[in-house]
């Protein structure tokens, strides 16, 4: 049996820079990955299974269409038949949220399936690729600079457990209809955190206006550092001094919107 962790992915700034003839956006981004999220678990079995458990297991529509399974498929395609097994998906993180659920099980499962095989992470980048443009991201699973569709990966240091909360006011939002709504404007290159911005918010925010209330709550907390929508949205989250604080916020955001979804976390 093989575990391997699927944690969220934030973009602690994501610049739009041009549309691309091939349909796909050139973007830099920063991207950041938390300690917490889904997981993946492969065991041989007698015949090939799979099963999805955790709060968002009734999210996922069916195993037709699920990355993990495409994530199988395409690595048995490249590296060459794989034994049967049974897999499970512990689905945590909400889906079509921005925060890369769909992207990091389907880079699990390549990292799972390359412990069973024997094959390296270095030899899985461009399958990851293949099945989304954050999957590299998320098979590197640490702090990075992204360019390209995001799959041109230069590490950084110096993120590591800085206390985080994300927040979704569970509405599902497609990126390729926020993309689409992107307005054109190269805004410029990646600055400093400081000055980070998130090019999809606007067409985010047309698309799911309770975006601006998650992003103003979590704004006004006391010891925020940052606060942004991550990727193509819903999912906004907040970068905390200390932990206490964090802890604080979600309490205080809660109290006020208890069906919105939380995640408590610190950054990888
Ligand atoms: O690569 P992925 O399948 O996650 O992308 C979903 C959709 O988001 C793409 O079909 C495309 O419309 C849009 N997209 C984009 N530019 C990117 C990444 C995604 O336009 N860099």
């Amino acid at each position: 049996m093989i575990t391997e962790p699927a944690p969220a992915k934030i973009n602690l700034a994501l610049h739009v820079r041009a549309r691309r003839p091939d349909g796909y956006h050139e973007i830099e981004t920063l991207f950041a990955f938390c300690r917490d999220g889904d997981a993946v678990t492969i065991t041989e079995a007698e015949q090939d299974s799979f099963a999805v458990s955790g709060p968002f297991a009734s999210a996922l529509s069916g195993e037709g269409n699920n990355l993990v399974i495409a994530a199988r498929d395409a690595f048995a395609a490249t590296f060459g038949p794989l034994p049967s097994l049974a897999i499970t998906l512990d689905k945590h993180l909400p889906v079509a949220s921005g925060i890369g659920g769909g992207s990091a099980d389907a880079a699990a499962t390549l990292r799972a399936l390359g412990r069973l095989q024997g094959v390296a992470i270095d030899d899985m980048f461009d399958v990851a690729l293949s099945l989304g443009s954050d999957v590299p991201a998320c098979l590197l699973s640490r702090s990075a600079i992204g360019g390209g569709r995001g799959e041109k990966l230069t590490p950084i240091d110096g993120l590591a457990d800085t206390p985080v909360l994300l927040v979704n006011p569970r509405v599902a939002v497609s990126t390729a209809k926020v993309f689409a709504g992107w307005d054109g404007v190269d805004r410029g290159a990646l600055g400093e955190i400081a000055d980070s911005r998130n090019d999809l918010e606007p067409p985010a925010r047309q698309l799911a206006p309770a975006i601006g209330a998650v992003l103003s709550k979590l704004a006004e907390q006391s010891g925020v550092t940052l606060a942004r929508m991550s990727g193509s949205g819903a999912t906004c989250f907040a970068l905390f001094d200390n932990a206490a604080a964090r802890w604080a916020a979600h309490a205080a955001i809660a109290a006020m919107h208890p069906d919105w979804w939380y995640l408590e976390s610190t950054l990888a």
